[in-house]
């Protein structure tokens, strides 16, 4: 087997969750297998390995999991990206598309400094709302994003194209159709 295919096969899909007719993609599996861990951190960070990343953002929740050990890999500090109301200090906050509706994600108002290097990291993107709401906040507080990092893309749903139009390049490992 190839890492691809050693690293999708990793991951678990559940029929009908959180709804019916969604095909849930649950990473738990891949993070729970120490070969599959390692390298999907290893490989999603590649390109920038030799780079001065200042900072690796994470999108809650699973984006904290994986974006907490890139961080570690790199060297750079770690800044969580989290849905409304869940961090203590101030914050600076963006109304991000969902599937049906919108819903908002917030970072603190001091977690970067201007011009910082920041890569983005989440476990998957589908439609790209939540990453494109994430880019938009880093860029308001002045950070560079170099780069956004996903393990798993659903390609039909077009989220990594639309991040790609956005001026950042987009890392993904596996598709799911
Ligand atoms: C999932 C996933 C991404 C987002 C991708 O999180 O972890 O953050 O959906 O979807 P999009 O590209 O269409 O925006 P979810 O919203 O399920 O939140 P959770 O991690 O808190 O469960
Ligand atoms: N977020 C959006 N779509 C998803 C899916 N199919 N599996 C896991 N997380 C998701």
């Amino acid at each position: 087997m190839t890492f691809e295919q050693d690293l999708k096969a990793s991951v678990r899909t559940i029929p009908d969750y959180p709804k019916p007719g969604i095909l849930f993609r649950d990473i738990t599996t891949l993070l729970g297998d120490a070969r599959s861990f390692r390298r999907a951190v290893d490989e999603l960070v590649q390109p920038w390995a030799g780079s001065k990343i200042d900072k690796v953002a994470g999108i809650e929740a699973r984006g904290f999991i994986l974006g907490g050990a890139i961080a570690h890999q790199v060297s750079s500090g770690f800044v969580p990206i989290r849905k409304k109301g869940k961090l203590p200090h101030t914050c600076v906050s963006m109304e991000y598309a969902l599937e049906y509706g919108t819903d908002h994600i917030e970072i603190h108002v001091d977690a970067l400094q201007k011009g910082e290097r920041v890569v983005l990291v989440d476990d998957l993107i589908a439609t790209g709302g939540t990453a494109e709401g994430a880019i938009k906040l880093l860029r308001q507080l002045g950070a560079e994003v170099v780069a956004a990092c996903f393990v798993i893309d659903l390609p039909e749903l077009g989220g990594a194209d639309k991040i790609r139009a956005m001026g950042v390049p987009v890392r993904t490992l596996i598709s799911f159709e």
